[in-house]
Parts: C-alpha cells; sequence; structure tokens
C-alpha cells in the first residue's frame, strides 16, 4: 500500500478510520469529502482530517450535480424503497465513488478506504461503483476488520487519540444525511419495540408540535423535473433546500421502520426527508394526470425494480441506465403544477393542472355534458369477461355430466 484515499466525512468512523490508518500502514493518506448538502459536519473538516494524519484533503461541493443527476433520477423514476425511503444515503454512494475513483487517478493511490461496516449496504454500494469504474483499485474497510468491537471502544480511542467527536455516549447515534434525508440509527433505536425519543431527529418537527397554520404551495415541473415553486424559480439545491425547511416546520418527512438490508439484516431505521416527500406526492400526481394508463402502470413496476437497483448499489449497470432510459421516455409530458396542502405530518395533493392533462371532465362528469357512451360498455364488458364466462360454463358442463351440481365460486 503506497497511497490511500480515504472517503472521510468527519464524523466518528472515518475520524478514527484515518488515524488508525495512519499508524497501522504509515503511508500517505489523502481524505476525501464529497458536499451533498449534510448539516454541520463540513465544519473545521480541513483541519480535523490534517491533525488525525491526512497529508492532503479535498472537500467537493457535489450538491448540484447529487441533486441534478442522482435526487431528480430517483425522483423521476418514483423510486421509494420498501414503497417509503426516498433513498437518500442510496443515491449519494455512486457519486461519491466517483469523487473517490477521479482523486484516487489524480493523486496516484493505489487504495481507497472507506469507512463502511460489514453489515450495512453501503459497503455493497461503494465497492460495486469502485469496481465498475475502476477495476484496478484495491478497496479496503478498516471497519470490517479492526480490534474494535463496538463503538463505545470507538469513542474511547477517539478520545485518547484526541480527535473530536460530536458523539457522546449519551447521544451515540450514527448519522447519515445529505440533501435529499436523513438517516439515523444506532443507540437506543436498536429496540425496535421503544418509540425513538425526539432527540433522534435532526430537522424536523414534531408534528404535534409543528405550525397550527396549513401552508399550500404550488410546485411547477417540467418534463418531471420541479423548477419553481409558487410562481419563483429556484435552482435545483436551492429548491429542496426551500422544501426542506418548510416541510421540515409542518412535520413532514418522518419515517421509523424495519427495513431489509442486502446483506440479509433487518434493520430499525429512522429516516427524514421532507423535501424528497413533498417532491415525490407532487410528481406522482402530475404523473397520473399526463400519463397514459397502461404506461403508469408499467412504471409501477419499473419504479420499485429501480428502488431496489439504487438500494442494493447498482446504480452503475448497464440495466440501471436502460431502465432509466424508460423512465425518462415516460417524463416527456410530465409538465404542469400541482398544488399541495402541508398540515401537521402531512402532505395533500389539493389541486392539479397541465396542458397535456388526459383528464376529460366531458368524459367523467355525471351531468347533462356527459359524452361518454354508456352503450359501449355493454359490449367491452361482454367481451372482456368472456374468457371466465366461458370457464364458467365448462365447470358446469363437467358437473352436470357428472350429476353433481355446483355452488357459485367452485
Ligand atoms: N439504511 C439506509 C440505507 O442503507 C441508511 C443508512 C445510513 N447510515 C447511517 N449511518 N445512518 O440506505
Amino acid at each position: 500500500m503506497k497511497k490511500i484515499a480515504v472517503a472521510y466525512s468527519g464524523g466518528l468512523d472515518t475520524s478514527v478510520m484515518v488515524k488508525w490508518l495512519k499508524n497501522k500502514y504509515d503511508c500517505e493518506i489523502i481524505t476525501v469529502t464529497g458536499n451533498l448538502g449534510q448539516v454541520g459536519e463540513l465544519e473545521g473538516l480541513e483541519e480535523k482530517a490534517k491533525a488525525t494524519g491526512a497529508s492532503k484533503v479535498y472537500n467537493v461541493d457535489l450538491r448540484e450535480e447529487f441533486i441534478k443527476e442522482y435526487a431528480y433520477s430517483a425522483l423521476k423514476a418514483g423510486a421509494l424503497y420498501e414503497g417509503k425511503y426516498a433513498l437518500a444515503t442510496a443515491i449519494g454512494r455512486p457519486l461519491l465513488a466517483k469523487l473517490l475513483v477521479d482523486v484516487a487517478l489524480k493523486e496516484g493511490c493505489d487504495t481507497i478506504a472507506h469507512g463502511c461496516t460489514g453489515k450495512g449496504n453501503d459497503q455493497v454500494r461503494f465497492e460495486l461503483s469502485i469496481a465498475a469504474l475502476a477495476p484496478h483499485l484495491d478497496v479496503i474497510a478498516p471497519l470490517r476488520t479492526w480490534e474494535f468491537k463496538s463503538r463505545e471502544e470507538e469513542i474511547t480511542f477517539a478520545i485518547e487519540n484526541n480527535i473530536p467527536v460530536t458523539v457522546t455516549r449519551d447521544r451515540p447515534y450514527s448519522i447519515d444525511g445529505n440533501l435529499w434525508g436523513i438517516a439515523t440509527e444506532c443507540g437506543i433505536l436498536e429496540e425496535e419495540t421503544l418509540a425513538a425519543p425526539e432527540d433522534a431527529f435532526q430537522i424536523t418537527k414534531n408534528p404535534i408540535d409543528a405550525v397550527d397554520l396549513p401552508q399550500v404551495i404550488e410546485i411547477e415541473f417540467e418534463s418531471g423535473i420541479p423548477k419553481s415553486i409558487n410562481g419563483v424559480e429556484y435552482d435545483p439545491v436551492e429548491l429542496v433546500e426551500y422544501l426542506n425547511i418548510v416541510g421540515s416546520k409542518h412535520g413532514i418527512g418522518r419515517l421509523d421502520q424495519i427495513e431489509n438490508r442486502l446483506v440479509g439484516i433487518k434493520s430499525r431505521e429512522i429516516y427524514e426527508a421532507p423535501a424528497a416527500t413533498v417532491l415525490h406526492q407532487a410528481h406522482y400526481e402530475l404523473e397520473k394526470l399526463v400519463i397514459d394508463r397502461e404506461t403508469f402502470r408499467y412504471k409501477q413496476n419499473i419504479s420499485n425494480k429501480i428502488a431496489n437497483m439504487i438500494y442494493d448499489g447498482q446504480w452503475i449497470t448497464p440495466l440501471f441506465k436502460s431502465l432509466m432510459a424508460f423512465v425518462n421516455e415516460t417524463q416527456v409530458n410530465v409538465t404542469g403544477s400541482v398544488k399541495l396542502q402541508l398540515y401537521k405530518g402531512n402532505v395533500w395533493v389539493t389541486s392539479r393542472s397541465s396542458r397535456y392533462s388526459l383528464y376529460s371532465k366531458e368524459l367523467a362528469t355525471y351531468t347533462i355534458e356527459d359524452t361518454f357512451n354508456h352503450k359501449d360498455s355493454e359490449g367491452f364488458i361482454k367481451i372482456y369477461s368472456l374468457p371466465y364466462r366461458t370457464l364458467a360454463m365448462k365447470k358446469m358442463e363437467l358437473a352436470n355430466a357428472l350429476g353433481r351440481t355446483i355452488s357459485t365460486g367452485t
């Protein structure tokens, strides 16, 4: 090992890891941090990294690329893992892996180190992405092999080595956050039968304490991409930041659930994703207005497949690229606006409109203006139900031949 590019967040695990790598291998260490909009964590990063043994520090602002290329792809795809998790951590990994590989190649590193444990999903996401981008680089994951048996032991090592840590024995959460959402684990949260304490939530108000006044916002989309809110255009990062602030105030986007990890474990997860929650709901409603029924139904399967692929670390694969080509084709007419009401943890869609709307009031109405020909349904249903009528007739015929009577439903 000559030179290591280390995925560095400034949190407990990666801080301890840099020191540990330096002690063990005594080689050159370059820390690599991608700014995806994580709250607070990046302050004093450079000094902290150097104090623990890094010779060079990369701190790259990836926020715009993250939202435009990653979060908005997941949004267009309708990617919600197990129906709910907006995949904030999962979509960040392939982008961070790309940054790590870029830096490693530029700096002549032969190894990349990451701070993922052996029982999470992120190790798979990092390593699959790195393998697909730079198969010749070695990857090491000290947390899988080092001597520390618990986070308490890491905290002790950090204190002994003067590594500043924000994690304390009273609040030993592992937090991963970015603009698309925050995931909080560990500590008391490992007790799945207990409600999460309030301090496990980083940005959202408890819906019970959220403002008493409902707020209506209107989001305009262009080909599946959110462009403006209440008529004001925002760049991608600003738009998501704005919705995170507004959504947090109304207690939106909290999730407390058991989740199936790729390595087979079930884990208890706490999520906060105000902007992603609002945007997914608005986008889904607009799709229902403008996408034809069969494409819409088919896309639901693709959404589920894409969510699983993102979760399982398969962003940089040919299949993912192909499925995203399908998704992008479905988004051509996803242009229009959706009004939503935010109130005490809930997002209600109140209205929608688009110049590509397939809603026809003349067809839908029950008034005199109705243009739908009710008589057409008669023939349609006869043919539509023909296979089942035929089946039922056959059953009756066989029962008669055997001298048995049959009751309905047999
Ligand atoms: N379970 C989530 C995922 O695999 C989030 C993991 C976040 N990590 C953390 N240390 N909180 O995408």
